[in-house]
């Protein structure tokens, strides 16, 4: 319908861990479950946008009115998302991106030996700056994950990574973080508002940011 808030725009939002190969069987990850992003998917396509849902592997159905596009590593991820990019009006980052990859990728299994091993890992593309650096009249949303001094680290993020928005998520808060239904945020705008939000449900969480920062950004429009 024409009359919904987000009727005529296009939300692209990222979902889950992604997993990033060592060799056929053995793979590096995090502990995402996809509940946040996928919550947020849903609430954009019941606020009338045309939503593609970029996700990582997880345990999740596809939310009704989404576009789904599975990925599985951070490289794919960032194709995915910049393919999208162009044509988007809002982008939520709320993926768990890996920061590294191994640097090798070994076709066969890796065979155990006497004595300690390692890995050598390479940092992975960071696909929010990617897109902060691209940015032609989207509104960038990103997350931060963060375990201590969390709202100053958010304002970091927020201005390297040039976002308008980022949600705030202390994960070592037990009302929120990574696999549980329920979260706990603040969102921070570009131009200096800081909105906390209590503990509740990702569904309703999700619905209440996106409606925030369409509230916001229309009082942005009317200064
Ligand atoms: O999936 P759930 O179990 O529901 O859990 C939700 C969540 C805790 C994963 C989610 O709320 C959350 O905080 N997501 C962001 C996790 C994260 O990777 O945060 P970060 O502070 O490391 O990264 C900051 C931002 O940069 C994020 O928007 C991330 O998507 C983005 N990033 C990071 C690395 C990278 N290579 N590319 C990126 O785009």
């Amino acid at each position: 319908p024409e009359d919904l808030p987000l009727s005529g725009k296009k939300v692209v939002v990222t979902a889950g861990p992604t997993r990033e190969r060592i060799d056929p069987v053995r793979y590096i990850s995090n502990f995402s479950s996809g509940k946040m992003g996928y919550s947020l998917a849903e609430a954009a396509a019941a606020l009338g946008a045309e939503t593609i849902l970029v996700s990582g592997p997880v345990d999740l159905p596809k939310p009704d009115g989404v576009q789904l596009i599975k990925v599985e590593s951070a490289a794919e991820m960032l194709d995915a998302v910049v393919s999208q990019y162009g044509d988007a009006d809002f982008v939520v980052k709320s993926a768990a991106v890996a920061d590294y990859r191994p640097k090798e990728q070994h076709s066969q299994k890796m065979k155990k030996k006497d004595g300690d091993s390692s890995i050598a890992l390479e940092r992975t593309t960071d696909i929010l700056k990617t897109l902060g650096e691209s940015k032609e009249g989207q509104i960038l949303v990103g997350f931060a994950a963060e375990t201590n001094d969390a709202i100053e680290y958010g304002r970091k993020k927020l201005s390297n990574k040039n976002l308008d928005y980022i949600i705030v998520n202390d994960v070592t808060d037990p009302d929120g973080g990574f696999g549980s239904d329920t979260n706990v945020v603040t969102l921070l705008s570009r131009k200096g508002k800081t909105v906390p939000f209590k503990a509740m449900h990702k569904k309703e969480l999700a619905k209440l940011l996106l409606q925030t920062i369409l509230e916001l950004e229309s009082d942005d429009s009317n200064d």
